[in-house]
């Protein structure tokens, strides 16, 4: 069956206190509209609509940069959850099949609970996502009985029994496109705000002779980001399972609560995090890899064999080779290492090519930007940087060459050749004992 999904994202979040609006907020290294993006994009959909509205430019990037296809429609102004699938109608016109609601507030629905929302739709026109939480906290309570949901009563709304239910709404909502937006055009506005509840439907299905059921799943798949509490909370289940999950997968994490992983980290068995570390987005690291303490990884690849830190810094664009070695101090920004490579000390390696075996001495820099333009440096295969050599970029060091200790190096090595770029060495006899001599007697002068 077609399904297309509607992401609800136009909300500010009155209860964030913050001017982020609240869909942007990250967790796990990415903002949670991509998270629900993400979730909806398992079902492989005819098309993704995102509802922005407020902060709605920054928004909307933040969607089309993770997914250029994804179409954006305005809610200009928030009037409730309903109103805001309503101003998906236009971006929905002549679609055909189901319609699936997800909400930007909504991080970790899984691909696997949504296939059996979809299997549900076989019973049912309107499934909901459900989830058992505590008494206290103010989600929309789902009302059933037997297997029939009878209708959802939000908190605000709801008696003394009503708010005792422990079944909640997440806001997750399939049904028949067609049929689900003829439904929200006959929803009555609720409040001094005029809101048009999404949830009203359900009673107003179920009068019509459709049947409304509850699909349910754990809550850590779907809670609702609301404040800054449940964004803490959402951020360490998140980190609990996503760390379960690695350790299942045969990674040894050392300090498990203090590893820090994105939502995309992927690290193959056997690999070994020795300590605290923070994972950026965009991280892969194959089995066997070794990651000492400390370390902070964006955007990179490490190879098999290969190990980095303590206290390494590798950002985007950063790409280890099997055996490559990055040690502590070293930071790493859209440079390739080459198998075997060794940069063990202090170093800085920005928009460089690094050939296989070549040694990387302490201290070096490349020097890659002039303050407008970003250049490369090309290091081959078995050469020997000398330590604190300053690579001043565009520049090329050739195979197996060699750079003298201290050298500014900003025309190219030969293969093979030594490049030598420092002053050259005097050597003044005696000059230290008399020089002191002389401080030390204008001391004791001052003194006397
Ligand atoms: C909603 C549900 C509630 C459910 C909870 C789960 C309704 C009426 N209530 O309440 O039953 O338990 O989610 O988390 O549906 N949004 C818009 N435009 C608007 C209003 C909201 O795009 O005019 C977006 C928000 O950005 C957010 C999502 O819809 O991503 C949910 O809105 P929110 O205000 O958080 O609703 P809740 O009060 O959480
Ligand atoms: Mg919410």
């Amino acid at each position: 069956m077609n399904v297309n999904v509607v992401i609800l994202a136009a909300g500010q979040g009155t209860r964030m206190n913050s001017d982020l609006p609240k869909v942007l907020h990250p967790l796990a290294g990415a903002p949670l509209v991509v998270h629900a993006m993400r979730a909806g994009l398992a079902l492989a959909p005819e098309r993704l609509v995102v509802v922005t509205g407020t902060g709605g430019a920054a928004v909307a990037k933040a969607a089309l940069d993770y997914w250029p296809e994804a179409v954006i429609a305005t809610q200009a102004e928030q009037r409730g959850t309903g109103h805001a699938v309503l101003a998906a109608a236009d971006a929905l016109a002549g679609a055909a099949g189901d319609l699936l609601v997800l909400y930007g507030d909504t991080p970790f629905v899984s691909g696997e609970t949504l296939e059996r929302m979809q299997a549900a739709r076989a019973e049912a026109d309107i499934v909901v996502l459900g989830f058992e939480s505590r008494p206290e906290e103010r989600y929309g309570r789902l009302v059933t009985d037997g297997d029939e949901l009878l209708e959802i009563v939000e908190w605000a709304d709801a008696g003394d029994a009503t708010r005792a239910l422990t079944l909640h709404n997440s806001g997750v909502v399939m049904g028949d496109a067609a049929v689900l937006l003829r439904l929200l055009d006959r929803v009555e506005p609720r409040n001094a705000q005029g809101e048009i509840y999404l949830t009203d439907v359900v009673a107003l299905g179920r009068a019509d002779g459709l049947r409304a059921v509850v699909v349910r799943c754990d809550e850590a798949e779907t809670m609702g980001i609301n404040t800054r509490a449940h964004l803490a909370r959402a951020e360490d289940i998140f980190q609990g399972r996503a760390r379960a999950l690695l350790i299942e997968d045969g990674v040894t994490l050392k300090a498990p609560g203090q590893v820090i992983l994105a939502f995309d980290t992927a690290i193959g068995r056997d690999a070994i995090v020795e300590g605290p570390c923070v994972f950026g987005p965009g991280v892969t690291i194959e089995s066997g890899a070794h990651v000492l303490p400390f370390c902070h990884l964006t955007g990179c690849h490490i190879s098999r064999g290969a190990s980095v830190g303590p206290f390494a810094r590798l950002r985007p664009g950063a790409e280890l080779d099997e055996d490559a070695h990055v040690g502590n101090f070293v930071e790493v920004k859209n440079a390739h290492l080459g198998e075997g490579v060794k940069a063990g000390h202090l170093t800085y390696l920005g928009d460089t090519d690094v050939g296989p075996r070549t040694n990387i001495g302490a201290g070096t820099i490349t020097a890659n930007y002039d303050g407008v333009f970003k250049y490369r440096t090309v290091i081959g295969r078995d050469a020997f940087v000398g330590s604190n050599t300053v690579f001043v970029a565009p520049v090329v060091m050739g195979d197996e060459a060699m750079t003298a200790t201290g050298s500014v190096v900003n025309r190219d090595v030969p293969d093979g050749a030594m490049a030598i770029a420092r002053a050259r060495q005097e050597v003044k006899e005696g000059f230290a004992r008399r020089f002191f001599a002389r401080l030390r007697e204008m001391k004791a002068a001052q003194k006397g």
